[in-house]
């Protein structure tokens, strides 16, 4: 199948570009590098052989998507392409819901207009807010959301249930909540390229360890938990990739869903402190990572793990890396990564 992913030269883009390829479909890709390198083509093309279609372009602009679904035939969409920075988003909410919400119900139109059949929605596990069970399912309460940018994955899930609706079975959709994405291509020819100062926990440590900064940050050792730092579920980007290509084979096929337009979470089921994850990189990778402990980051909750029993069992994925293996993974990159 020809699927179109919006935001394909990102970090989980990149990596469902290349797991499409490997599963048999024609992925074609949308970007316009605000957050990404255009050398991400270099690294799919060194994994695959070829170089998947690039259209250059920006997913809030109907003129440049009428070209793209005129000239490809779409049968599949995958939609990455998203701001997803929380601090920022709180500095600029505008700017995140236009442009999140502006490309989803562009995207969405174009779907409608074009006979596109299946469409895979990037979600977060942000919209559960601080949950109040764990590990966490679907059934638990969305949380009102503490910055627009949480607030665009669920007013997104929800424009795409509606739309689904309407449609009445000629486009089938599906929403991924990803918990916390990490590692890399095995390959070490593509990974997670932050432009300027990372947000997230382990491009940071990588860049400490390859000695790019000087010292990581523990954002509190205060939390209830056993060793007082947050817990996440942290899951390979393989692993999380694949999971778009298990979702779309099921929307593509005669099964019935026994939702319209279903969420799943996808995250391993178990949770990981940050000190924990320290600990498994410097084993893993023979460094000693310098860090020192900070006050807890505004909004950071304590623990967040799924509950991947409704992924597993409709659409029979499962994670299957292990966070040693995305930290090895994610330092091979680094090591192999432009120094910023
Ligand atoms: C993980 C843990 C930090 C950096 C965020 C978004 C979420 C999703 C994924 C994306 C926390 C701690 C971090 C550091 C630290 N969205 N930490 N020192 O906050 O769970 O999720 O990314 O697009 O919506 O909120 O991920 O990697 O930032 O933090 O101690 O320098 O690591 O406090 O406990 P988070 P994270």
């Amino acid at each position: 199948m020809k699927i179109l992913v919006t935001g394909g030269a990102g970090f989980i883009g990149s990596h469902t570009v290349i797991e499409l390829a490997l599963a048999g479909h024609t992925p074609i890709i949308i970007d316009n590098f605000s957050n990404s390198r255009p050398s991400v083509l270099d690294g799919i093309e060194s994994v695959l052989g070829y170089r998947p279609t690039l259209h250059t372009g920006d997913c809030t602009n109907p003129v440049f998507l009428t070209s793209v679904f005129e000239r490809e035939h779409i049968d599949g969409i995958i939609h990455f392409a998203a701001l997803k920075a929380v601090g920022e988003s709180l500095e600029q909410p505008l700017r995140y819901y236009r442009n999140n919400i502006g490309s989803l119900i562009d995207i969405l139109d174009m779907a409608l207009h074009h006979g596109v059949r299946a469409f895979v929605f990037s979600s977060s596990a942000t919209v559960y807010g601080d949950p109040e069970t764990l590990p966490i399912p679907e059934t638990a309460p969305r949380k009102p959301a503490t910055s627009p940018y949480g607030n665009t994955k669920q007013i997104g899930e929800d424009i795409l249930r509606d739309t689904t609706i309407m449609a009445n079975g000629t486009l089938r959709s599906a929403a991924l909540r990803y918990f916390n994405p990490i590692g890399a291509h095995p390959s070490g020819l593509i990974g997670e390229l932050p432009l300027g100062t990372p947000n997230n926990l382990v491009p940071y440590l990588t860049q400490v360890a390859a000695g790019n900064r000087s010292t990581l940050t523990v954002f509190g050792n205060d939390y209830p938990t056993p060793d007082g730092t947050g817990i996440r579920d942290f899951i390979h980007v393989v692993d999380l990739a694949q999971a778009h290509i298990a979702t779309l084979e099921v929307l593509f096929s005669e099964k019935r869903l026994l939702e319209t337009s279903p969420v799943y979470n996808v995250g391993t089921g178990t949770g990981t402190s940050v000190k924990e994850l320290i600990e498994t990189f410097e084993r893993v990778t023979g460094i000693t990572v310098p860090y020192t402990v900070g006050p807890r980051r505004s909004g950071d909750i304590t623990s967040c793990y799924a509950d991947p029993q409704k992924i597993n069992k409709e659409l029979g994925w499962k994670a299957k890396l292990s966070v040693a293996q995305a930290l090895e993974d994610a330092w091979r990159w680094q090591q192999n990564s432009p120094k910023q």
